[in-house]
């Protein structure tokens, strides 16, 4: 019997660990699978907790309005030392690149846990964008035991910077396995939010903001744009689930509260998210995990970046990187509207970033290294 304990604190962390713990679960007689939340997020993650029925074991319920990364990095460690202390696992996981991941990261080597590291090896090479996430991989990846790399290319990064080949497992990311569990083409909107959204005559533009290199005049400018492009093209809408970062809320009033054909909802939970991704015309994000997911379901995807770390989908052409300028945002959004043939070469449903079996392969590739019981997963290709 081994003891295997999922740290994490955000949506995305919940939406893309949701399906390895619910894999690690079915191995009870094997695993014993403990979950243990920081909450960085409250109600976004409780959200996803909710859909996939997963109750923590622990809930160190760290969040604070306005938090900074001292008060997340310090809270979560010292939270997170009483629970590896008295739990004593035989392996953490942590998932991708919030505060959230490197504090689970670094506690447990402290207590000299061995780390396994879901969605390592994505870079972008610059250290501040995004900020914190590509330092927090980063620190991330050097303390873990086993890289659970989504593609190819994320395990080639992992190789240039000398991580042993052996530890690094290329196994799909486990949001295209939360997102084949979620969308169904029959899905009925029951949010009130949604109600009055005309998917029948209107294009419908969702948008979400939230990166905190973007807050400020980035995502004034992004708005502004959007603002005048919902004024000239009469057959859109836009729909805003507004983060509840209060400084994100604070310029989405200023700039887009009250006006016809853009609605403000609140999060969405991730089952209406997902399926009004489905439903859209377009997506424009500066998300991770919506640039992973929109092009599985052939939707294009405008990323309000100056740099990725997902270039896959980029390469593949359904997901261009405009930046926040707001003329290229106009533009380039106003292009996608109105040239029927860019739009096609953008729509294509393509799937590099997994195939709905990632958290199989990473529960088969703890099993192998952990217990020996099964040899290793075939990778990802
Ligand atoms: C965090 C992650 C980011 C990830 C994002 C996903 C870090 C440093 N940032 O950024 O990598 O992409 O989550 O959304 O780890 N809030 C609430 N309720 C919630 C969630 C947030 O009220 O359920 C408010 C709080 O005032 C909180 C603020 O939002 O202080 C910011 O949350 P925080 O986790 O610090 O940053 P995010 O921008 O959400
Ligand atoms: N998402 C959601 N409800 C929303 C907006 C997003 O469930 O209202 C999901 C989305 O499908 C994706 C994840 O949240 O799986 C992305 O989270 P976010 O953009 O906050 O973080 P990032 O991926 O940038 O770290």
């Amino acid at each position: 019997m081994i003891k295997v304990m999922a740290v994490f604190g955000t949506r995305p962390e919940a939406i893309k660990m949701a399906p390895v713990v619910l894999e690690l679960k079915k191995h009870v007689h094997s695993v014993e699978t403990i979950v243990a939340v920081t909450a960085q997020h409250r109600q976004m993650l409780d959200q996803v907790l909710h859909l996939f029925k997963i109750k923590p074991d622990y809930d160190l319920d760290i969040m604070a309005q306005g938090q900074t990364l001292f008060d997340i990095t310090s809270r979560a460690m010292m939270g997170l030392k009483e629970v590896l202390e008295r739990e004593k696992p035989d392996l953490v996981l942590v998932h991708g690149d919030t505060t959230t991941t490197f504090a689970g990261a670094l506690a447990s080597y402290y207590e000299q846990v061995p780390v396994g590291h879901v969605e390592a090896g994505l870079r972008t090479g610059d250290i501040y964008s995004p900020f914190p996430e590509e330092m927090n991989r980063k620190l991330t990846g050097s303390i873990a035991a086993f890289h659970f790399a989504p593609t190819m290319r994320a395990k080639e990064n992992l190789l240039r910077e000398n991580v042993n080949e052996r530890s690094v497992y290329v196994t799909g990311n486990t949001v295209i396995d939360a997102l084949m569990k979620t969308v169904r083409h029959d899905y009925d909107f029951a949010d009130e939010s949604l109600r009055s959204v005309d998917f029948e005559h209107r294009r419908v533009i969702l948008l979400t903001t939230h990166r905190r290199e973007n807050l400020g005049e980035p995502m004034r400018h992004i708005y502004r744009a959007l603002r005048s492009i919902v004024n000239e093209i009469d057959d859109t809408e836009i729909v805003f689930p507004v983060h509840r970062n209060p400084l994100v809320r604070k310029v989405v009033n200023e700039e887009l509260a009250g006006l016809d054909r853009i609605h403000l909802i609140e999060p969405l939970d991730y089952e209406p998210f997902a399926n009004l991704m489905s439903r859209s015309y377009l997506v424009l994000t500066d998300s991770g995990g919506i640039q992973e997911e929109a092009p599985s379901l052939g939707k294009p995807v405008l990323v309000l970046r100056n740099t990725t770390e997902r270039p896959e989908a980029v390469k593949a052409g359904t997901v261009a990187l405009i930046g926040t300028e707001k003329d290229v945002v106009y533009n380039m959004t106003k292009h996608l509207l109105t040239d029927a043939a860019a739009y096609s070469a953008m729509s294509n449903a393509v799937n590099p970033y997994g195939d709905g079996k990632s958290s199989e392969r990473i529960v088969q590739a703890i099993l192998h290294e952990l217990t020996g019981s099964c040899s290793r997963p075939d990778e990802f290709l």
